[in-house]
């Protein structure tokens, strides 16, 4: 990209139908029909500006790279991640859930080394690590739940919203890692170089978030 357009990362899924609000009001618009379009790469009503849709694990190695200017994502992807080649100008507040640790209801974490099953397997390990705890990290990509149920684990890291994915699986919240939302990220070398183009798209975004945290207050 030239040095007088912007391009932006966005998670697809529901990070993105909470993040098109907060574009509006930055003056960033799609002009396709998202819903139909095959498209990956989208020009909006500002000609500076285009907007990708990703995989939300994808977006921080995008703009770590330069191949986006900014970025959207959740601060647990982030985590994983390990942030580096990143900035994070600002919280979201969209998203937010947290990230636990888990496992079967009524039944106590064992002692010595635990079995975890988990997607966030970097950020786990640097988690039991810091705690002292001693813990095989068993990597998986979806359905978390099922890995205590079954015997592969004896705990799980996953996303809690509200607790009934856990519940219904006959699972409970054990602790509390960390309280998560989704950050809008920045290529480090794209805040020197554009200041001028991303700083307005920065201050209004972060203009909408806070007049949203009034409303909510
Ligand atoms: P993918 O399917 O692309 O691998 P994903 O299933 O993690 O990714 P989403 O479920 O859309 O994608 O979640 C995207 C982000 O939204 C997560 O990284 C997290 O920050 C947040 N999130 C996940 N689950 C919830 C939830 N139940 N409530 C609120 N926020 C959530
Ligand atoms: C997320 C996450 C948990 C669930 C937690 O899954 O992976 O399984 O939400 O939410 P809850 O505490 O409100 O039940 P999602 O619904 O996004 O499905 P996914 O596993 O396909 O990502």
């Amino acid at each position: 990209m030239t040095d007088t357009s912007i391009t932006i990362a966005l998670s697809k899924g529901r990070i993105l139908d909470e993040t098109i609000p907060l574009l509006k009001e930055a003056g960033i618009e799609f002009v396709d029909d998202i819903k139909k379009s095959r498209k990956l790469v989208f020009p909006t009503t500002d000609p500076n500006v285009r907007l990708l849709i990703i995989r939300a694990t994808d977006v921080p190695t995008y703009v770590q790279y330069g191949g986006a200017d900014l970025g959207v994502t959740g601060k647990d992807v982030l985590m994983e991640h390990g942030g580096d080649g990143l900035y994070e100008p600002l919280d979201l507040n969209i998203s937010r859930c947290r990230l636990m640790t888990a496992g079967v209801k009524g039944q106590e974490a064992p002692q010595g080394r635990l079995r975890v099953a988990t997607k966030f397997v970097n950020l786990a390990r640097r988690y039991y690590a810091a705690q002292g705890r001693q813990a095989d990290i068993i990597k998986l990509y979806g359905a978390m739940e099922l890995a205590p149920l079954l015997g592969l684990a004896d705990e799980i890291v996953d996303i809690v919203d509200t607790g009934n994915t856990l519940k219904a699986n006959g699972l409970e919240p054990r602790e509390l890692i960390e309280n998560i939302s989704t950050r809008l990220v920045a290529n480090r070398a794209s805040v020197k170089m554009k200041h001028a183009l991303l700083q307005p798209i920065i201050e209004k975004m972060g203009e909408a978030v806070e007049a949203r945290r009034g409303v909510e207050a």
